[in-house]
């Protein structure tokens, strides 16, 4: 296993839509242990593959972060969404230290392929079901700054203009 570079705002990898996994090769299942030691090494509790620099529909959730034994989603999809979305904290291992309210669906049904290709579905809730709707977000291109309020929004442009910055000032000429 390794530890894999977790790319940072604005990567543009971060921005591309993640392609289908149309078979769960020996590659797809180190780049899921490889996610699995990275993350838990950033002691993060989800992470798509497109942060670590390969647009693909996979992503860890850990639906109990006491374990630390992260789900595996491979071409995971919401199928239903209940209640009302209520605003909570979110963090983002791509944005270091920035923690912003968004809003999002307190329950939700997904289903999604294991490492096996077997099809589960799964319900959950609270900080779990937030995990899923931002990890999935993710391999749409969408970031969790994307979702703020419009009151948080001035506050996180500032901090997000001195991501941009350090990310120009690394990576000269675009
Ligand atoms: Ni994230």
């Amino acid at each position: 296993m390794a530890i894999l570079e977790i790319r940072k705002y604005p990567d543009p990898v971060l921005r591309e839509t993640a392609r289908p996994i149309t078979a769960i090769d020996a590659k797809i299942r180190q780049l899921a242990a490889d996610m699995i030691e990275t993350m838990r090494s950033a002691n993060g509790v989800g992470l798509a593959a497109s942060q670590v620099g390969i647009p693909v529909r996979l992503a860890l959730v850990d639906f109990d972060p006491e374990k630390r034994d992260p789900r595996v989603l491979i071409n995971p999809v919401i199928v239903k969404r209940f209640g009302r979305r209520e605003l909570g904290e979110e963090g983002c291992l791509s944005f270091p230290d920035l923690r912003s309210q968004v809003k999002r669906s307190p329950r939700l049904l997904c289903q999604a392929q294991d490492l096996r290709g077997e099809e589960l579905e799964y319900e959950v809730e609270g900080l779990t079901a937030r995990a899923v709707q931002h990890e999935l977000d993710h391999l749409d291109g969408l970031l969790f700054v994307d979702k703020v309020g419009p009151s948080d929004r001035q506050s996180l442009r500032h901090d997000l203009e001195e991501m941009e910055q350090a990310y120009a000032a690394l990576h000269p000429g675009g």
